[in-house]
């Protein structure tokens, strides 16, 4: 018999109930998002510590209603996230709880375009991705079927093209992701860019990365910003960018240079295989696919980046097909050659996509 009192049989016993309970993480940051909490918190800027009751008070002075609501309730929530290191907790004199945004926090404020990562944070949490979560056992079962086209009747993609509320939020996340992540890599100095004149960016969403490029690169003269024709029919005009509807898995633009980025992760190899090969016929002999993509380390191990790939790589799995995945710089590489791309090297600047460069 294990002895239950040691702090061995103590600490599996506090971890399983960690885990077990984990959906309040999640759920209690979605709700602290709808709730607008960060941005009451940092008012502009100020970013001062506030009570519930304070934080409740600017979200109601906000919207219709200027009165009632539980701040207890809220405070149970910020307390929580404070132990994930979303909030600051600040105990002051009296015993009142008063909470900050931490680093983590501020990724949540709306910016002066409207974006930050409130939106993704949203994006994953609504209702129809929400009822794929309780099948992810089905994807091991019987993975011909995704979770989120089991639970929804259709696959993701063509769920979200019907769903005009679904695809525009679908959208701002996008943006709200890419926008840091391009700043990162243009003021890296990365040089991919150089001597292109006419850049493909395939599933470019609202053509942010093409925007972010072209103002960083000069040379950069033409854009084409190719995704589905349900999405760039929302996508907003840009100077120079030229967005163009189709299906990747028919036909890509002709271009110097293709970029992507998120677009690989989605797909099971054969397709990758398939999209890549259509890179492959739109480039010059020489000219390069810059896949910018989440790739996976070799050993698992705790660290928050190791976390953060293989939890995309669970929602890959439930959300968009059940053998599209996150993959390792080799599974990579081995898929670009298959593809005609001979040539390979892999850049890590950000901690989450790491710029992939496959060359004719
Ligand atoms: C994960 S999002 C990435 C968007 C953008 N590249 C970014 O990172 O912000 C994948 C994109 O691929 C697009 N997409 C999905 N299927 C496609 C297809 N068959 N042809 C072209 N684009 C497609 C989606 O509409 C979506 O914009």
């Amino acid at each position: 018999m294990a002895d239950e009192t040691s702090d061995r049989r103590n600490q599996a016993r506090i971890k399983i109930l960690e885990l077990a309970n984990m959906i309040s993480v999640p759920m209690s940051l979605n709700a602290a998002v709808r709730l607008k909490v960060p941005d009451a918190i940092w008012a502009g800027g100020s970013n001062s510590p506030l009570s519930a009751s304070q934080i409740l008070a600017v979200i109601r002075s906000s919207s219709s209603s200027s009165s009632g609501g539980d701040p207890e309730n809220l405070q149970r929530i910020l307390r929580m996230l404070a132990s994930y290191g979303v909030f600051e907790e600040h105990l002051v004199g009296s015993g009142e709880r008063k909470y900050s945004l931490t680093d983590v926090g501020k990724t949540l404020v709306t910016d002066a375009n409207g974006l930050s990562y409130a939106d993704y944070v949203l994006q994953h949490h609504q209702d129809e991705l929400l009822k794929a979560w309780p099948l992810v056992h089905e994807a091991v079962l019987d993975p011909s079927v995704e979770p989120f086209a089991r639970a929804n009747g259709e696959p993701a993609y063509s769920y979200y093209g019907k769903k005009p509320e679904m695809n525009v939020l679908m959208l701002r996340a996008m943006s709200g992701l890419s926008v840091p992540f391009m700043r990162a890599v243009l003021d890296s100095g990365y040089d991919g860019f150089a001597g292109v004149k006419r850049l493909v960016d395939v599933g470019g969403s609202a053509g942010d990365c093409l925007r972010m490029i072209m103002g960083k690169h000069p040379n950069v003269t033409e854009g084409i910003n190719f995704d589905l024709p349900e999405v760039v029919a929302k996508a907003p005009s840009i100077p120079g960018v030229t967005h163009v509807g189709g299906d990747m898995f028919e036909f890509i633009p002709t271009g110097d240079a293709i970029f992507m980025k998120w677009i690989l992760t989605t797909w099971t190899d054969d397709e990758v295989k398939s999209i890549m090969e259509n890179c492959c016929k739109a480039l010059p002999a020489g000219g390069k696919l810059i896949a910018c993509e989440p790739v996976l380390p070799k050993v698992s191990d705790d660290s928050h980046r190791t976390r953060a790939l293989l939890e995309g790589d669970i929602f890959v799995m439930t959300i968009y097909r059940t053998k599209g995945k996150h993959r390792t710089e080799e599974e990579f590489r081995k898929l670009g050659q298959l593809a005609g791309f001979p040539h390979f090297r892999a850049l890590y600047i950000d901690y989450f996509y790491t710029v992939l460069e496959f060359q004719k």
